[in-house]
């Protein structure tokens, strides 16, 4: 069986976790797109992981793990994560495997990631500077670009390192009037990268192929979430890849057609980091509580979280478009102790109520949400492990949100860690 988990929120809905256990059951992880902006926790005893570029299932020591060419990979965070894991006697000699044609994030993109941020000043998007948008950008337009095969070719890179630098310290002093980057150090730091992660690369769409008419067992790990999507998005505010699972089939060379299972994860509520419109935002003490209550602080860049209200109007949306098959709910736990909670069921939007997610955000910012109001529970949950244990209240949530997404909650997570996971509707 083959499972593609994907977030259907803005990001940090709890793939890590998901991705984690159903590792079990999976031969190969495989990340397909985004990069180091990823933030995906495992917490397993006492030990928590945070994985940018490796997938979710590195930390199990039988697990294949791919980067597939969809990713771009900053080799710094890359050789970090894998000596990081070694520390810990988690090796990933000969069972990670990283695409020669991924696309490489290099110094002058994080660089000129930050000066664009900067010059923004309020109009910011509020991305995590590690060279997404950037080295994205270098991809689709080709002449700048170094993808993983370059490491194999050192000479030539450096030829080719000299002419992008020369290129991006033109546009670092004009527009930005900032210091120029050095194409000396950005290739001594390859030659590096070079004698680390060559040994890892290799043609992932020929690997994934083969595994798939072996009868492996493939799980396709999202990053970021569907409404972070660069074309099905809330554009601009959004990340530079197909973070949807659309995005899955371009991002591996794998057609959608071979997966079996969609999985959708989302939060009990809704959290956003970065700029952009977001509907059912509590910047007030709920969304408080929910930040406090649930550690709502960015993965990779520590921010806080803005946290609001379950949005069924957007999760529809991304059950649609991801033709999604059924729903992990993490964080239920979060919610106990809140006297109400509410659900977006309807966007009011210029005085007509539209249930299906707007197309461009001037609509978005202009929705006001129709809630639905359920009574909340004060019970602890974290040590429930059966559906049928939940508060009634917590129960009747869960099945008020499945009724407006229109796709079964199969698993609900009470708390971080593995064990604190409810399996329900098999
Ligand atoms: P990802 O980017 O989707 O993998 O999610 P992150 O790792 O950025 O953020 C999710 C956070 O919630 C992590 O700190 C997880 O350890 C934690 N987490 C996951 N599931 C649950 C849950 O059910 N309850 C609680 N309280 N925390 C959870
Ligand atoms: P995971 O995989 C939450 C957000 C940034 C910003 C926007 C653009 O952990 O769910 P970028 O650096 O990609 O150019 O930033 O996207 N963003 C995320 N938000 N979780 C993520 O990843 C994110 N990756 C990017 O905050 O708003
Ligand atoms: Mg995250």
């Amino acid at each position: 069986m083959n499972c593609c988990v994907v977030g259907l929120q803005w990001g940090d809905e709890g793939k890590g976790k998901v991705v984690d256990i159903l590792a079990e059951q999976s031969d190969i992880v495989v990340r397909y797109s985004g990069g180091a902006n990823a933030g995906h926790t495992v917490v397993i005893g006492d030990s928590r992981f945070a994985l940018h570029l490796l997938p979710s299932g590195s930390i199990r020591p039988d697990t294949i793990c791919v980067i597939a060419n969809g990713v771009v990979v900053d080799p710094e965070v890359l050789t970090n994560g894998i000596e990081r894991l070694a520390e810990k006697n988690i090796s990933l000699d000969r069972r990670l495997f990283i695409s020669e044609n991924v696309h490489v994030v290099l110094d002058y993109h994080k660089k000129e990631d930050q000066l664009r941020e900067e010059s923004l000043g309020k109009s910011k998007l509020g991305t995590t500077i590690r060279g997404i948008g950037p080295c994205y950008a270098d991809k689709v337009g080709r002449s700048y670009a170094v993808r993983m095969a370059d490491l194999r070719k050192l000479e030539a890179l450096k030829e080719k390192l000299h002419a992008i630098v020369e290129y991006k310290n033109k546009v670092f002093e004009a527009v930005y009037g900032a210091e120029p980057v050095n194409a000396n150090e950005i290739f001594k730091k390859c030659e590096s990268y070079a004698d680390k992660l060559l040994p890892f690369i290799t043609d992932t769409t020929e690997y994934l192929h083969r595994a798939i008419a072996n009868g492996k067992a493939i799980l396709f790990e999202g990053a970021q979430g569907t409404l972070l999507d660069l074309d099905h998005g809330t554009f601009p505010f959004v990340t530079s890849s197909n973070s949807s699972s659309l995005g899955m089939p371009a991002g591996c060379g794998v057609p959608a057609k071979l997966v079996d299972k969609f999985i959708g994860v989302v939060k009990a509520y809704t959290t956003r980091v970065g700029a952009g419109p977001f509907p059912t935002e509590q910047d007030n003490e709920t969304g408080q509580y929910i930040r406090d209550k649930g550690n709502e602080y960015g993965t990779t860049t520590g921010r806080p979280r803005r946290c609001g209200w379950f949005d069924a109007v957007a999760v529809s949306y991304a059950v649609t478009i991801g033709a999604i098959d059924s729903v992990a709910m993490m964080h239920l736990d979060t919610l106990a102790g809140l006297k109400e909670l509410k659900i977006c069921r309807a966007y009011q939007i210029n005085g007509q109520q539209k249930t299906f997610f707007p197309a461009n955000i001037d609509s978005l910012s202009r929705a006001r949400p129709v809630y639905e109001t359920l009574p909340g529970w004060e019970e602890e949950i974290t040590e429930v492990n059966d559906f049928h244990d939940l508060p009634v209240n917590a129960q009747n949530y869960i099945c008020q949100v499945e009724e407006y997404i229109g796709k079964p909650i199969t698993v609900i997570g009470v708390g971080p860690k593995r064990s604190q996971t409810i399996f329900s509707n098999g």
